[in-house]
């Protein structure tokens, strides 16, 4: 039987080993819940995918949630280099996805208009 201090331990322990996880590259991932897939983030999903491989960028990992519960903002994309605040940018089109990897994956300034929110540690 665990007792109080061993399960805080443990979540400490899985807390550490997810943070050296995320320090190790860049992360970008897309909401594909609903209203997300209803908004495009398909489309918003592949133009990321494409801008990646035409700029050959290494160590960046695209992956996709659910629902981040912003209906009205999606397509939700969020954008986190490591060891800096998470950003969420909202309303993505495939259209300024080359402006987001360019700007703010390539050279970590943060595409200020299309923000809607900022993480600046995990929860
Ligand atoms: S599916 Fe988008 S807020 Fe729930």
């Amino acid at each position: 039987m665990k007792t109080l201090e061993d399960l805080k331990r443990l979540r400490e322990k899985l807390q550490d080993e997810t943070r050296l996880r995320h320090s190790s590259g860049t992360q970008i991932i897309i909401g594909m819940g609903t209203c997300g897939i209803a908004a495009g983030a398909r489309e918003v999903m592949t133009a990321i995918l494409d801008e990646i491989a035409k700029r050959n960028l290494q160590d960046v990992e695209v992956r996709q949630t659910g629902c981040i519960g912003m209906c009205e903002k999606e397509v939700l994309v969020d954008v986190v280099r490591p060891g800096e605040p998470r950003i969420t940018y909202g309303k993505v089109k495939p259209a300024v996805v080359s402006k987001i990897i360019a700007e703010h994956v390539v050279n970590g300034r943060i595409v200020e208009e299309l923000v809607v929110g900022k993480i600046t540690r995990d929860r």
